[in-house]
């Protein structure tokens, strides 16, 4: 069974090295996380999930308010959505469905506040293996953005098509 909890300090080795891996490394590659730093705060705008299988830790997921993050990464954004990142750690946990139950358990989480209306998420233009991931899961392309000097695509859920999913 595949559950989310709070990561916490206890985490940050084993973040530090999922990070190391190259499939982390290819969704991920500009990014400082600066783990020890931010395992230690709990932002109201932020939630830092480790996913584990029956117990054992297999893949981080964080869940962002991206109107009210900090560095307002996301831009001009409407105070209804939320966004998602999300990464398995193993190599070999790739490809079992693993990622597909975090994210249903995700947007279930998101979607639990009746003010959200939409999920964003903004994997890497050449990501191409995660965007079909996402689309199967009903998110729909919006268009291409440069984050950070990084081309990425941006897809979003909308509540009303996993409405339409579950009918
Ligand atoms: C994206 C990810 C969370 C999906 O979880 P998963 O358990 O591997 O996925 P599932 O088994 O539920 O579904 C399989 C689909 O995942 C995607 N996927 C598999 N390996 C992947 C990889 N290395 N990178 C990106 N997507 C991948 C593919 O769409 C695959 O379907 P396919 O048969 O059409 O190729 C996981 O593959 C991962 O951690 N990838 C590396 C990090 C990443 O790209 N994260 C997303 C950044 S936006």
């Amino acid at each position: 069974m595949i559950t989310l909890r709070p990561a916490t300090l206890n985490d940050l080795e084993l973040v530090e090295y999922w990070e190391t891996k190259q499939h982390v490394i290819d969704c991920d590659p500009d990014d400082d996380w600066n783990w020890e730093e931010e395992l230690r705060r709990n932002p109201a705008w932020r939630e830092q999930l480790v996913a584990e299988l029956d117990g054992e830790p297999i893949g981080f997921l964080q869940i962002i308010d991206p109107f009210l993050e900090e560095t307002h990464y996301w831009g001009d954004v409407e105070p209804s959505k939320r966004a998602i990142d999300i990464w398995l750690g193993e190599e070999n946990n790739l490809n079992k469905g693993y990622g597909t139950r975090i994210m249903e358990l995700a947007i279930e989480r998101c979607f639990q506040d009746p003010a959200v209306d939409g999920i964003l998420i903004d994997p890497l233009k050449s990501n191409v293996k995660a965007h079909r991931f996402y689309k199967r899961l009903g998110f729909e392309f919006i268009e291409e953005r440069i984050f950070e000097e990084t081309v990425c695509f941006v897809f979003e859920l909308r509540r009303k098509t996993v409405k339409a999913f579950l009918r």
